[in-house]
C-alpha cells in the first residue's frame, strides 16, 4: 500500500474514534493482552468502541481477546484510551495491519503506551504468575511492521531501537512495584510468529540468545510505537513455563487461567504505575 494511503486510513480511524468521544484527547495508550483485559473496567467515563466499528482495525479472533476500545479517565482525571484484545500476525494479518491500532493510538495524541502480554517464562528463575517488566525484546517474528513505503509524517525510514522501553518508565515500574509490594521480575521478550508453541529445543536457543520469556505479540507494537516516537513500558505476565521446563503439555487454558488468577495483582501494579506517571506524560 502507498505510504499516503496508509495515513489517510490511520486519519480516517482516529476521526471516528474522535466522533465518539469528542473533546477527549488521551495521553496514554494501553493494549491488554489475552486474559488482561479487566484494567479497562475500572476507567470512569467510559467510551467503548467494538473494533468492528472502526474502518481498517483489524480484528482478534483469540479466546480472550475482547476485540473492543475503551477510552476513558484513570482515576478521574488521567486520559487513556486502551485497547482490550490484540491482532497477530499468525491469525493471518499483514505486517502493517498489525501495526495499524497502535498507530491509530499514536495519531490519537499519545504520550506513552503501556503494552501488556501473556508469555512463557524461559528463565528457569521465573515463576508462573510473575510478572515481567520488559527490558528490551528480541525480534525473531520473521516480519516487520514497518516493511513497505515509509511516510517520513508518521516517522523515519531507519528508527533508533536503542530505548524502544524508555528508561525512565521502567524506572517507574520499579518504584510501583516497591509501592505495591508486587514481586517484578525483569528481561528480555522474544517475540515469534507463532501459533504452534516452541519445542524445548527452541527454547533452549532462545535461552542461549538472552531471552527470558516468550511470545507472539507486542514486538511490532513497540516498533510502530518507537517509529512514531511514543515511549512504551512492557510487561509480562508469565502464564506458563516455556516448553520443556514443565512436565505438562502447553495449552491457551492454562494461559488464561493464569492470567486470570494474577489480574488484581496486576491491575494494581498498573493503577499505581499510571498514578505515578501522572502529569508527567
Ligand atoms: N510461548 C509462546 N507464547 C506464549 C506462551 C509460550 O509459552 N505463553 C503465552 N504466550
Amino acid at each position: 500500500m502507498a505510504s499516503s494511503d496508509l495515513l489517510s486510513r490511520l486519519d480516517a480511524c482516529a476521526a471516528t474514534i474522535r466522533q465518539r468521544a469528542p473533546n477527549f484527547t488521551p495521553r496514554l495508550g494501553l493494549i491488554l493482552g489475552s486474559g488482561l483485559g479487566a484494567f479497562a473496567d475500572s476507567l470512569e467515563r467510559a467510551v467503548v468502541i467494538p473494533y468492528s466499528e472502526l474502518p481498517d482495525f483489524p480484528r482478534s479472533s483469540v479466546h480472550g481477546h475482547a476485540g473492543r476500545l475503551v477510552l476513558g479517565y484513570h482515576q478521574g482525571t488521567l486520559p487513556v484510551v486502551t485497547m482490550q484484545g490484540r491482532v497477530h500476525f499468525y491469525e493471518g494479518y499483514q505486517p502493517w495491519q498489525v501495526g495499524f491500532p497502535t498507530r491509530v493510538l499514536c495519531r490519537l495524541g499519545i504520550k506513552g503506551l503501556v503494552v501488556t502480554n501473556a508469555a512463557g517464562g524461559i528463565n528457569t528463575g521465573f515463576g508462573v504468575g510473575d510478572l515481567m517488566a520488559i527490558t528490551d525484546h528480541l525480534n525473531l517474528s520473521g516480519y516487520n511492521p514497518l516493511v513497505g513505503p515509509n511516510d517520513e509524517t508518521l516517522g523515519p525510514r531507519f528508527p533508533d531501537m536503542s530505548h524502544a522501553y524508555d528508561p525512565a518508565f521502567l524506572a517507574a515500574l520499579r518504584t510501583s512495584a516497591v509501592q505495591e509490594n508486587v514481586p517484578l521480575r525483569e528481561g528480555v521478550y522474544v517475540s515469534l510468529s507463532g501459533p504452534s508453541y516452541e519445542t524445548p529445543a527452541e527454547i533452549r536457543m532462545l535461552r542461549t540468545l538472552g531471552a527470558d520469556a516468550v511470545g507472539m505479540s507486542t514486538v511490532p507494537e513497540v516498533i510502530v510505537a518507537a517509529h512514531m516516537g511514543v515511549k512504551v513500558a512492557g510487561i509480562s505476565c508469565i502464564t506458563n513455563l516455556a516448553a520443556g521446563l514443565s512436565k505438562h503439555k502447553l495449552s491457551h487454558d492454562e494461559v488464561s487461567e493464569t492470567a486470570d488468577r494474577v489480574k488484581d495483582v496486576f491491575s494494581r501494579l498498573l493503577t499505581r504505575f499510571l498514578s505515578n506517571l501522572g502529569q508527567s506524560v
